[in-house]
């Protein structure tokens, strides 16, 4: 059977996805150097870098949760415990057996239950670590005007910003090997290119 061609991710979603890809990129290679894993730009160099890639972040991050909001497409997120274990099954076995995708993608559910929990664990835990954290860091100045400097050390907040960047760096590499297990090796990667995905006929 053929496979069928749907109109997945529209052009705002497409720009808004690699913009924040390239921004996060940036946000490890300067944010892993200010940590003192390696020495790349220089210290100095590394820290504007990182704090400009951050502030623009967060101005694509208002401009997204925007128009998630006018399109609806924020349901997408909503989690379901429903086939999370087919999932499982299919990246742990099936897949490598050439068994058959247990989701069919739909413009209307675009995520397989597996991806819209590892999103919201992105959105829900991750980000507010590493944004809470980061926030925290740039504002460490206004500590004793805030009242913060009595309750909170910057040992603690520099725990949780590494920790939010491990685990930001294993989710990425996680996601683009993920990316990887469509239809095709790019599948996923061309629909996000270029908004149109081939998929497999439903069984
Ligand atoms: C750390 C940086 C990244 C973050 C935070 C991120 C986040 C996301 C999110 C939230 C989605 C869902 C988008 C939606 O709801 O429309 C997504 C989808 C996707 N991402 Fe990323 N991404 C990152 C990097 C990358 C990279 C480097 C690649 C390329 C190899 C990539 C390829 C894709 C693809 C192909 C999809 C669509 C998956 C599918 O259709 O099943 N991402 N990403």
């Amino acid at each position: 059977m053929n496979a069928e061609r749907i109109y997945i991710y529209k052009r705002y979603e497409r720009f808004w996805h690699w913009s924040q890809a390239l921004l996060i990129i940036v946000m490890m290679v300067t944010g892993f150097e200010v940590h003192g894993s390696y020495s790349l730009l220089g210290f100095a160099k590394a820290v504007s870098i990182h704090s400009l890639a951050a502030w623009t972040l967060l101005t694509l991050w208002a401009f997204t949760i925007f128009w998630q909001f006018t399109t609806g497409e924020w349901r997408q997120y909503l989690p379901s415990l429903k086939n999370v274990a087919a999932m499982i099954r299919y990246y742990a076995f099936g897949i490598f057996r050439d068994a058959p995708h247990p989701f069919h993608k739909t413009v209307v559910q675009k995520h397989n239950p597996l991806q819209r929990l590892a999103y919201l664990a992105l959105l829900a835990v991750i980000s507010p670590l590493i944004w809470g954290s980061g926030l925290l860091y740039l504002f460490y100045a206004d500590w004793p005007r805030l009242g913060l400097d009595a309750v909170l050390s910057l040992e603690s907040v520099a725990v949780a910003h590494a920790l939010g960047g491990y685990l930001i760096t294993a989710f990425f590499f996680i996601h683009v090997y993920l990316t990887t297990t469509g239809h095709t090796v790019f599948a996923h990667i061309k629909a996000m290119i270029t908004g149109w995905e081939e998929v497999a006929p439903k069984h």
